[in-house]
């Protein structure tokens, strides 16, 4: 049976004592920003949500790992995905195998819906030697999918999948979660989700459902959501909104049509600090975009800012190795002695 827990909670580092890092912790490759749902708490569910929607290319994929080997070290994590769904891209898996044989991260990820997932995707993904496969859940049935993310799913077909995926996983980690929101109205939605799929995975988790991307209605969804905004998605016990927004002092994106950005995770209006065609990663990492960015962040100017004003993300952290408020003075003065 697989255990209950989270996925994000292992081993973190205290980002007070290593900042400025030389090399993110975490380079999200989007494979793809097309996605085949459209969940209703995600900015995909809106028609205007602005992004690029596209397959990243090979070429492009080869550049990242060229320009990822100038880094002083390797990545903590290579996420391979990030707005859209990664499967979308028939070339997911080449890609992966492209960036095992560039050895330029620890560990390589991706996160999907999972419905993509059939015998052969599920060889060719195990195959790949991608290290952990995390499937994110929205519902306990066909109807519940419908509800949430406005298709129709064959269910019974989709566990079958999930199933094979699981059995024939080797060194893979296949972790799963569901959105709370999919089994809210469901008396005994977290047994039944349980008996679905805690024993076709690695571990199984409820995510809490945040408002994640700045111009959408959310209190359509969940009464609890703002609740769930200030002690974010891991059930951290926070009395106010964090001053700093850790995202950026160790993650960077590189999205499907080569813009690099911060990784924010309110995509659409995510903080954009060049073009891999014009620029190396190195140099945006270390530029001045960045720089502007990180220092806005510990002066606590993001309270002006008008992508970050009103962002919750802040306090979706993970443990209080990710905090950064009390340490920021001190944060300001290495980054820019001269401040
Ligand atoms: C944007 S999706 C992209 C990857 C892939 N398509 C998937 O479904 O996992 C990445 C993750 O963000 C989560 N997510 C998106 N919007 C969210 C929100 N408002 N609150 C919490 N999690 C959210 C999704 O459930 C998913 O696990």
């Amino acid at each position: 049976m697989a255990e209950f827990k989270q996925w994000r909670n292992e081993n973190r580092t205290y980002l007070k004592d290593v900042i400025p890092l030389d090399t993110p912790f975490n380079l999200k490759v989007e494979a793809s920003s097309i996605c085949n749902l459209k969940c209703i708490y995600c900015a995909h569910s809106k028609k205007d949500h602005g992004v690029y929607e596209g397959n990243m290319s090979l070429k492009l994929m080869d550049r990242i790992l060229e320009q990822s080997k100038d880094f002083p070290h390797k990545f903590k994590v290579m996420e391979m995905f990030s707005f859209g769904e990664s499967l979308c891209n028939p070339n997911l898996e080449k890609m992966i195998c492209m960036a095992k044989g560039a050895d330029v991260a620890e560990k390589i990820n991706i996160t999907t819906n999972g419905l993509l997932i059939n015998k052969e995707r599920a060889d060719k993904l195990i195959a790949s030697g991608v290290d952990i496969i995390r499937i994110s859940l929205q519902g306990i049935d066909s109807e519940g999918y419908e509800k949430t993310c406005g298709v129709k799913v064959n269910f019974v077909n989709f566990i079958e999948n999930l199933k094979y995926l699981y059995d024939n996983r080797g060194n893979t980690s296949v972790r799963m979660k569901i959105a709370d929101i999919a089994i809210a109205d469901i008396p005994d939605g977290q047994k039944r989700f349980e008996e679905i799929f805690g024993s076709i995975a690695d571990s199984i988790f409820v995510e809490k459902i945040i408002p994640m991307y700045a111009d959408m209605d959310y209190s359509t969804i969940n009464n609890n959501i703002y609740d769930n905004a200030i002690h974010g998605r891991e059930n951290i016990k926070q009395d106010e909104m964090h001053k700093v927004c850790n995202r950026p002092f160790y993650r960077l994106r590189v999205a499907a049509d080569g813009k690099v950005t911060a990784a924010c995770c309110d995509i659409p209006n995510d903080f954009y600090y060049g073009n891999i065609y014009e620029d190396t990663l190195v140099n945006i990492w270390n530029g001045e975009k960045r720089k502007a960015l990180l220092m806005m962040q510990l002066q606590g100017k993001r309270f002006d800012h008008p992508i970050c004003k009103t962002c919750m993300i802040p306090n979706d952290i993970t443990t209080e190795a990710d905090v950064l408020d009390p340490w920021a003075e001190e944060i300001l003065m290495k980054l820019s002695p001269s401040y």
